[in-house]
């Protein structure tokens, strides 16, 4: 199959600085914001295999994006390897720019179908999947693995060894096992372990947050692609700050009239992307991050979550810019 060669693709360059996938929010308005303060690609939020097969509506429009934006991966979860391979297939005809596989979702709801970090505790399963998926399209194919299930059940090196000989261009590694949820620090040692063993890249996945974690992540992994996904809410523009910190700038430190501009951009684009009610709901959970570190923020957050159309946000947040002027 004719596939390009990873390192040969530019998002895919040392230096590369990625939205990580993100349930509930790197949805294309939020991907696109990150896109236009300097992400080098993105993630779509994981998508089931199953029910892109099934052909279920809310499902497949998770596949689309908005004009604009850069190279997306489309992660697809499930553990089946034919309907993921299936449902890569249906993926590639949308044009994304490569295939993510999901062996790192610890959510109950994808465990009990022994999808997403489930399948850490089965490296067999893994081979197959990624191996269907490689052979499904002729996109690069990357995975997202956890550290394993547990501490006493750790798995990356196993599953980032049988990612490369299925043919994945590059695995994810966010290190936390399953057990950890979210919860405690990333545990970078093990990236650096996984880059030594492995020689696909590896992406580095967890808890960078700004230039300095940034820079202590790239000198402990020797990791030179990175992903961010915490660390871009209510900061898109965390992607070109880093940039342009590395040559030689500081980080700017961005006006509240900016931020302010940031989250109305956000609010109609998802307006447009999911009409007002919707967008007015979903944006709720942006507003807590934005609003971090400014005078004042719970009662402006109060505010916001009462609002009932994007009239009533953009009048709170024109009142918050003004006032702080
Ligand atoms: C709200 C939320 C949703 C997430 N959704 C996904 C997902 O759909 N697929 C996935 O592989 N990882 C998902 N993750 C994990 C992130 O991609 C990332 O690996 C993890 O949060 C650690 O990186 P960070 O510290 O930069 O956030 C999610 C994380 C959070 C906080």
């Amino acid at each position: 199959m004719n596939r390009p060669p990873f390192r040969d693709i530019p998002w895919a360059r040392p230096g590369a600085i990625g939205l990580a996938p993100l349930a509930g929010y790197s949805d294309p308005p939020m991907r696109l914001l990150c896109f236009e303060y300097g992400a080098d690609f993105a993630v779509t939020e994981m998508v089931s295999a199953e029910g892109l097969v099934r052909g279920g509506e809310a499902t497949r429009r998770l596949l689309d994006r908005l004009p604009g934006e850069g190279p997306v991966g489309v992660q697809l979860f499930g553990a089946d390897p034919g309907a993921l391979a299936e449902a890569a297939r249906i993926a590639a005809e949308t044009g994304p720019g490569f295939i993510d596989l999901n062996f790192g979702c610890p959510v109950r709801k994808v465990i009990r179908q022994g999808a997403g970090a489930a399948l850490m505790r089965d490296v067999g399963l893994i081979s197959r999947i990624a191996g269907a998926v490689v052979a499904a399209v002729p996109l690069p194919v990357t995975a997202k693995i956890r550290s394993g299930w547990s501490e006493a059940e750790e798995a990356f090196i196993e599953a980032g060894r049988a990612l490369e000989e299925a043919g994945c261009s590059a695995v994810t590694l966010h290190p936390r096992y399953r057990t950890q949820q979210f919860g405690g620090t990333a545990d970078w040692s093990h990236l650096a372990r996984l880059r030594a063993a492995l020689s696909i890249p590896v992406i580095a996945s967890g808890d960078v947050t700004d230039l300095g974690s940034y820079r202590r992540i790239i000198g402990i992994t020797g990791c030179e692609i990175v992903m961010i996904g915490r660390g871009a809410f209510g900061r898109p523009w965390i992607f070109g700050d880093i940039r342009e910190g590395l040559a030689g700038g500081v980080e700017p430190l961005r006006p509240l009239r900016e931020r302010a501009a940031a989250i109305v951009r956000l609010a109609r684009m998802e307006r447009a992307w999911k009409g007002e009610r919707q967008a007015v709901v979903e944006m709720r959970k942006h507003y807590r991050w934005f609003l971090r570190g400014i005078p004042g923020a719970r009662d402006y957050r109060a505010r916001l979550a009462g609002a009932e159309t994007l009239g009533e946000v953009e009048a709170v947040i024109g009142e918050l810019a003004a006032e702080t002027e």
